[in-house]
């Protein structure tokens, strides 16, 4: 049986503040977040689900967690406790580089902060992770509490698991939660929707239930004599907002601003209002835009973060769906379905209202990355292997492995040219710890069977000669895509250069901490099923 949609009114997740506030000084805390299997409510309809959920205490951890709020330039501490049975309550396949405790039984887990600018030690590396009660802990574990510093740029974050091997499933079971870092001093004179009632987060995901509630994850691999269980991208049809599925929300008739964070495992949204209200569009993962920009629709990536205003004063009607137009696996999947195809509900009530928020054309300006500091060139290609069967086996970035040998060692301070080529048919939203980067363009790949056997042969797209290839078409970036991120959907077929800057880009300050430490930090594709399987690399600073 069907559910029914927009019968489930959103909730707001529980805020947790990062700092004390004593005497009007702030000063840095400790947070104790933990780990718990708990049952949630998805939809009034559909029986409690088996969740694994972040929060204080049992009682008040939740789905998606509690959305933790940190002052620019005070530390956060978060000692991440893992409270979680031994059995997991999704199949794992361990024919993938996983996470196995051997001497106790426990899920390994290991906490990442999504756009922090923090000490390798601090970064949830997925080598670092740990068991309940840390009885057992992976090869890069150091340290329980980790340490955000908060001196970036202010703007929107997620702490999500990271565990090697197992973080689709993790994620999937319910860990995840928004951390917003804010310095009043720079965003108070934008003027922008604030306060709880109109600055609101929505951590939209997909998932798939069994009629008694529990999750639905297909247990057959689609190379099941390889990966008995792995399969290439996972898809849900129901579409969940703050642990509801198709919630509504009921808004008064002014501006509300949204930081909207797409935590699928695999699933592309383009947003899209059904009466035609538009988005105004402030920041992009977790820097502003240097001006706001008007949108009909926004496309999104897993893990990607928009920020936006949206005015329901200028609505016409009392109620405003927020549509889904994207295919998936994006873009050359199916079209989306009745189902997936609409997201939440906006009720609109009240007379327009008078409002004293507004949304400035310019918003937070940071100095662009000059070409002239660049003091590296990198290719990063990405590959997809298939079977006998011609279905996914792996992916892999640059023909290695997780494990084989560091190959990206950028210089602390320096900025470099990714030239990032997918010879795969998916799009792939790469994203990089640490650093920063802004798109400098995207060129279609000419001849690219060709190239491929060149790079099938030498894995080397210098060699292959890729500037010979890439002189297709110039594809635009979008206006609200063309300031700093830290993930970028990466085109099939296409050559997309980014330059990224392993320094802060608010300040000429250097970190605040070493960041050549052990065990450095990752970039990797987003689709939580690539990543486990093993799009991802390892990412080491150096001196
Ligand atoms: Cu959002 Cu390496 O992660
Ligand atoms: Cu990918």
């Amino acid at each position: 049986s069907k559910l029914e949609m927009f019968v489930d009114e959103i909730p707001d997740m529980p805020r947790i503040k990062g700092y004390d506030v004593v005497h009007g000084v702030p000063l840095s805390k400790t947070l104790k977040v933990s780990m718990f299997q708990k049952l949630w409510k998805f939809h009034k309809d559909l029986p409690p689900t088996k969740v694994f959920a972040y929060g204080e205490t049992k009682h008040t951890a939740t789905v998606p967690g509690p959305t933790i709020e940190a002052m620019h330039g005070v530390s956060t501490y978060v000692t991440w406790k893992n409270h979680l049975p031994s059995q997991h309550i999704l199949p794992v396949d361990d024919t993938i580089p996983t996470a196995i405790p051997r001497k106790h039984k426990g899920i390994p887990t290991v906490v990442h902060l999504h756009g922090g600018i923090d000490e390798p030690q601090s970064d949830g590396n997925s080598h670092s992770w740990f068991t309940s009660g840390f009885k057992e802990v992976g090869p890069m574990w150091s340290k329980k509490t980790y340490h955000y510093h908060n001196k970036q740029q202010p703007g929107n974050l997620y702490y999500h698991d990271h565990a090697m091997g197992l973080t689709r499933v993790n994620i999937l079971a319910g860990l995840f939660g928004a951390y917003i870092i804010r310095d009043n001093k720079v965003e108070a004179p934008l003027g922008l929707p604030s306060g709880d009632e109109f600055d609101r987060t929505l951590i939209v995901v997909d998932r798939g239930f069994r009629t008694n509630g529990s999750i639905y994850m297909d247990t057959k691999g689609n190379n099941p004599s390889v990966h008995p269980v792995w399969q290439p991208e996972y898809f849900g049809d129901v579409i969940i907002v703050n642990g509801k599925a198709w919630p509504y929300m009921n808004v008064r008739r002014r501006k509300y601003r949204f930081r909207i964070i797409n935590s699928s495992n695999a699933r592309f949204f383009k947003f899209f209002f059904g009466n035609g209200l538009r988005f105004i569009h402030v920041a992009s993962d977790s820097v502003y835009n240097e001006e706001s920009v008007m949108v009909k629709e926004i496309l999104m990536g897993p893990s990607e973060i928009s920020d936006v205003v949206v005015d329901f004063s200028k609505s016409k009607t009392n109620s405003a769906i927020l549509h889904n137009g994207a295919a998936y696996p994006f873009p050359g999947g199916d079209p989306v379905n009745e189902n997936n195809s609409k997201v939440m509900k906006f009720i609109i009530s009240g007379k327009r209202e008078y409002d004293s928020s507004r949304v400035p054309k310019k918003l937070l300006k940071y100095p662009a990355p000059k070409l002239s500091e660049v003091s590296k060139t990198r290719y990063i290609a990405m590959y997809e292997y298939a079977s006998a069967i011609d279905e996914p086996l792996h992916l892999y970035i640059n023909a290695l492995s997780y494990d084989d040998p560091v190959t990206e060692k950028p210089k602390v301070g320096t900025t470099e040219i990714w030239n990032v080529i997918n010879l795969t048919e998916d799009n792939h939203p790469l994203h990089i710890h640490l650093g920063l980067f802004k798109v400098l363009d995207q060129t279609n790949i000419t001849n690219i069977d060709e190239f491929r056997d060149c790079m099938n042969k030498l894995n080397n797209a210098q060699k292959c000669n890729i500037e010979k290839y890439a002189t297709g078409n110039k594809l635009s970036v979008e206006p609200y895509e063309k300031g700093w991120k830290n993930v970028y959907k990466m085109q099939p077929g296409v050559l997309t250069r980014i330059i990224v800057k392993f320094a802060y880009i608010h300040t000429n300050a250097s970190y605040p901490f070493d960041a050549t430490a052990e065990p450095g930090y990752v970039y990797h594709c987003h689709i939580l099923d690539h990543e486990d399987n093993v799009m991802m690399r390892p990412l080491k600073l150096v001196k």
